[in-house]
């Protein structure tokens, strides 16, 4: 299906809007946070982030932290019908602009080994590989590693 760009829209995430977030957190490799951590990152922890409406319906979002000329992915999500439309693209594109706003030289992130989804998203957009992080989450009481991804600007 093809959507009419008009119908896309990018919203920065703010005290507005941040709980919208807890919807949209759904499938089972996305780590869930909270309000409260929402809400503190963004006063206070470097948070920032981006919604991605759809005919003015939330689809997505990707929330980040921004640590001096770095920026760490905390989460990223496509609402799973409106998945594999170019849609993760074109809201990372969004994130990238403000990364270049920002002067942002380096982006990096976790992802959990067998999410192989995203790590081809992540690949098809130009992070590399870095190393393997042991145990790093806890799926059903199991124990996964993370494979730590970046990309740098510079
Ligand atoms: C990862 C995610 C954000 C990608 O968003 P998306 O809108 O589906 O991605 P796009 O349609 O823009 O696809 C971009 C690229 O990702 C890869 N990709 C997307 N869907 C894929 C699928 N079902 N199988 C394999 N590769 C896929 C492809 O490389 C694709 O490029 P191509 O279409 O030219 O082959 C989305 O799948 C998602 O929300 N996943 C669940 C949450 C998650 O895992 N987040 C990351 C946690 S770190």
């Amino acid at each position: 299906m093809v959507y009419e760009k008009d119908k896309l829209d990018f919203k920065i995430l703010d005290f507005s809007n941040y709980k919208l977030i807890k919807d949209l957190q759904q499938d089972i490799y996305t780590r869930n946070w909270n309000e409260d951590e929402i809400g503190h990152l963004l006063k206070k922890g470097g948070g920032h982030g981006l919604i991605f409406y759809l005919s003015k319906k939330p689809i997505g979002y990707c929330f980040f932290r921004n640590l001096a000329d770095e920026a760490e992915i905390l989460s990223l999500e496509i609402e799973s019908k409106y998945r594999n439309k170019g849609f993760g693209l074109l809201l990372f594109k969004k994130v990238e602009l403000y990364f270049a706003d920002n002067k942002i030289c380096k982006c990096f992130l976790e992802v959990n080994e067998n999410n192989n989804l995203a790590i081809n998203f992540y690949k098809k957009i130009g992070f590399v590989y870095i190393k393997n992080i042991k145990n790093y989450y806890k799926i059903n009481n199991s124990y996964q590693d993370g494979l730590l991804l970046q990309k740098t600007y510079i």
